[in-house]
């Protein structure tokens, strides 16, 4: 549990930071926030002293592992030569490379900050393209903190989005058609009604951003055709799966492709990076050479560009993937024995090297299944690990993320404490 130089600092955070932080998420670690000085591998050490196994991982960035070697080495040799010029870097190339290979072979793309940038780009891209002005997304998927899709589903999923946050104006909201997730209905009913006035159906190809929930099979698929029938451009929202999944990301793990892909996290190395790629007739409507426009003082930052390269390289040796994908499929299934041994109601949703457990009777294949789903027992779980040195994330509304680093011990000690923490939260 934190300790009291985390409480004094969270103390001191509250009177200068809305809520005591800078991204909301933070806050959901009760009874306050702990403050990490370090971190190495799979480990997060805090303040306070504690050493935490993490399988939050920065939100996804960090598939490497905390300070991993080979991409240290590459920010130190990049911060040598200086850090932000104004100018095209060689290195922007070489990872534009990288890049394009894995997802639009002979395409381009544009170097952003962050995922919320890299999808309010592509947005205004797929509209600026089409000429036209709605875009469909599905209730609960998330895409970053812009107007556009900060909207949600109204009562009986109402077609037109309304606001999730004051500040984003109904007309705004408007423009965002809301659909169901792994209903292909609900996007056929919009798209008969809107097609053609839709620039661009959006989609996180595997939610995880309402724990993890996996496409049914034919979902992708229907999606590509609902999009080509309508002349629509399909966005593949792929800043968590992106990398994750595979080098070719969830585009590639289900064998369907979007006309645009937006990536994030991981393809930085763990420093600040949004990535809009795409064919060239579609990505050349950028400005300058075209008119849709989008700049940016640090977009394709030397130093993110050369952490993201020297990531994407020890990607390339497969490994990673490898023991990321072993300690999550053991993790995943030690949930579920535990549940069964417990005769707990509730269900583990997998995905190669990312999962969540859901305490709710029956299948989570939709957002709108989280939803009835029993928060507070995920609260609770989250404690007890917490209090036994391991860190999932802090809300029933992400994802648990394997990591290069999570070796075969540390998994053991995962279980260990997996089987402490369900054994507790039986007795309560
Ligand atoms: C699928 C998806 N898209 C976009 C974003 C926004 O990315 P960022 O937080 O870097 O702005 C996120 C963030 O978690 C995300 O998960």
């Amino acid at each position: 549990m934190p300790g009291e130089k985390s409480k004094k600092l969270y103390e001191e955070a509250l009177s200068l930071f809305p809520g005591g932080v800078n991204s909301p998420i933070r806050a959901a670690v009760k009874p306050y926030p702990f403050y990490v000085s370090r971190a190495e591998g799979p480990y997060l050490y805090t303040v306070d002293g504690e050493r935490l196994i993490d399988y939050v991982l920065a939100y996804g960035p960090m598939f490497l592992g905390h300070r991993h070697p080979r991409v240290l080495e590459a920010v130190k040799e990049q911060l040598e030569q200086g850090w932000a010029y104004g100018t095209p870097t060689e290195l922007e190339i070489k990872l534009a490379k990288k890049i394009l290979k894995y997802y639009h072979q002979g395409g381009m793309v544009r170097f952003v900050n962050s995922g919320t940038e890299a999808t309010m780009a592509a947005i205004r891209l797929a509209r600026g393209y089409t000429g036209r002005k709605y875009i469909v997304k599905f209730n609960g998927c998330y895409h970053g903190a812009h107007d556009a899709v900060l909207v949600g589903a109204g009562s009986a999923a109402a077609e037109y989005g309304v606001p999730s946050s004051l500040g984003v104006p109904e007309e705004a909201a408007k423009l965002t058609l809301i659909a169901r997730f792994n209903d292909l209905e609900s996007v056929e009913r919009i798209m008969k009604k809107h097609g053609d006035q839709v620039a661009a159906i959006i989609v996180e190809p595997v939610v995880g951003n309402a724990g993890v929930i996996p496409p049914k099979l034919g979902f992708l698929k229907g999606l590509r055709e609902l999009a080509d029938q309508y002349g629509a451009l399909l966005i593949m929202d792929e800043v968590i799966t992106g990398f994750r999944l595979g080098l070719g990301g969830a585009q590639e793990y289900y064998s369907v492709r979007g006309d645009i892909t937006t990536l994030g996290k991981i393809v930085g190395g763990g420093f600040p990076i949004g990535v809009v790629a795409g064919p060239r007739e579609i990505m050349e409507n950028f400005t300058p050479s075209g008119k849709v426009f989008n700049a940016g003082t640090f977009n394709a930052h030397p130093v993110t560009m050369a952490a993201g390269l020297a990531t994407i390289e020890v990607l390339e040796t497969g490994e990673p993937y490898r023991v990321a994908r072993e300690a999550a499929s053991k993790l995943a299934k030690t949930v579920e024995d535990l549940i069964s041994h417990y005769s707990i109601k509730a269900t583990v949703n997998y995905v190669e090297n990312m999962f969540q457990v859901f305490f709710v009777d029956g299948e989570v294949a939709s957002p709108e299944d989280v939803a009835r789903s029993n928060r507070e027992m995920y609260n609770k779980l989250h404690q007890e690990l917490l209090s036994r040195g391991i860190f999932i994330a802090p809300s029933q509304m992400e994802a648990v993320f394997a990591s290069a680093a999570h070796t075969a011990e540390v998994v053991e000690e995962t279980i260990a404490a997996l089987e402490d923490a369900f054994k507790r939260l039986r007795e309560q």
